[in-house]
């Protein structure tokens, strides 16, 4: 097989790297620094060169990412990328594409980092109904939070060393604000249920505000704090969040360390699976974009079906959060809160059950506010 190469960076140059070892020729790579022999910055190089049979995107963002994709289909290339952000905003247009030009456009690389999470679902999805879908999907999260509660570490240092471990986005603000969550969460809705949310329309809630003080109440109570995003279809249609859930020590989503993924997917016969791997990096990532190449010439059927649209999202179910917002905001809120306490200028307490959307309206208008789904009797997944 051969194909070219979009990008040289963390993941890029991890596939440049392995894809020897797999027989995978790299005819041209584009990149903007020369690093490699067959380096080019034009386009046109590699979509107008007939050797080339298919691409792999590790550009990340929208443009130039989507025109490339757009070229290259067009010129009957196979399309692979890791880039969660282009298949987020262009899925529909660029599926529609790849189907009229008769090639294949993959991206398991785009969620869950290495595990094989996507193409899971894509077989799952064939034989059964899923019903809903998601997990812990950002690795960098998942580090920070560990950190701070097997180790003790404040947010800023374990930010940190996630950032030079090559595990966060550019601006990692992406990953701990939720973004980066909600956009798996949409390639995840995407290929279960055929139907691509806006993440502008989800409820998204991160872990920028959590505080020390906040995981020493979770320890006190044997819950573990993880970044969950999911996905359900019902009959009243699709919904997606991402926010912070609390977990029993017991529960799996507790188990997952570092900057490991737990991604799990429920089939109306088949029930919960659960796949657990390496979320983020640069090794884990570029064999799952090498996967996905290896692929390409396996008759699968597509990651995403003909006929894929906007999915216009319902109302998530209410659940009771745990909440730490600023004291002078507790007397307002005392309808809604119970069992709460003092920790200097903060309170600390619980909710009614509430919707995502609801709660997330709440914590936004408290600087410094954070929120956390508490724990279920049998676990959240
Ligand atoms: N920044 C992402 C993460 C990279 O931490 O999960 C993988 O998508």
């Amino acid at each position: 097989m051969r194909i070219a190469l979009l990008g040289m960076g963390t993941v890029g140059g991890g596939v440049y790297e392995l894809a020897a070892k797999k027989g995978i020729e790299v005819v041209r790579v584009l990149e903007r620094v020369r690093r490699t022999e067959n380096a080019t910055t034009d386009i046109a190089d590699i979509a107008d060169d007939p050797r080339i049979e298919a691409v792999a995107e590790m550009l990340g963002g929208v443009e130039p990412a989507r025109e490339y994709a757009l070229r290259c289909i067009r010129a009957g290339k196979h399309f692979v990328t890791a880039n969660k952000l282009l298949i987020s905003r262009c899925g529909i247009e660029l599926a529609r594409e790849a189907q009229n030009a008769g090639v294949r456009l993959v991206f398991s690389a785009a969620c869950g980092g290495g595990i094989p999470f996507l193409p899971s679902l894509v077989r799952a999805r064939e034989s059964d109904r899923i019903v809903r879908a998601g997990g812990i999907l950002n690795g960098t999260t998942n580090y920070i939070l560990d950190r701070m509660q097997r180790e003790g570490v404040d947010f800023a240092s374990a930010l940190a060393d996630a950032q030079a471990l090559g595990y966060a986005e550019r601006d990692p603000s992406g990953d701990i604000d939720g973004w980066d969550t909600a956009r798996k969460v949409t390639l995840i809705a995407a290929v279960a249920f055929g139907a691509l949310p806006s993440e502008d329309e989800m409820p998204v809630m991160g872990i920028g505000n959590i505080r020390t003080e906040d995981v020493q109440a979770f320890k006190r109570r044997n819950l573990v704090c993880r970044l969950i995003g999911e996905t359900a279809k019902t009959e009243a249609g699709v919904t997606a969040c991402v926010r912070p859930v609390l977990f029993r020590v017991s529960d799996a989503e507790s188990a997952v360390l570092r900057n490991d993924n737990l991604c799990w997917y429920q089939g109306e016969q088949s029930g919960l699976f659960r796949l657990m791997g390496q979320g983020a990096g640069r090794y884990p990532t570029a064999a799952n974009v090498l996967a996905d190449v290896l692929s390409l010439n396996a008759g699968l059927p597509p990651m995403l079906e003909e006929g894929l649209k906007p999915a216009a999202l319902t109302r998530a179910a209410a659940e009771p959060y745990y909440v730490r917002v600023p004291g002078y905001a507790a007397e307002t809120l005392r309808t809604l809160l119970t069992g709460v306490s003092e920790a200097g200028e903060w309170r600390m307490g619980e909710t009614v059950p509430m919707e995502p959307a609801e709660i997330q309206k709440i914590i936004s208008a408290l600087p410094g506010a954070f929120c956390a789904a508490t724990v279920r009797e049998g676990g959240k997944s």
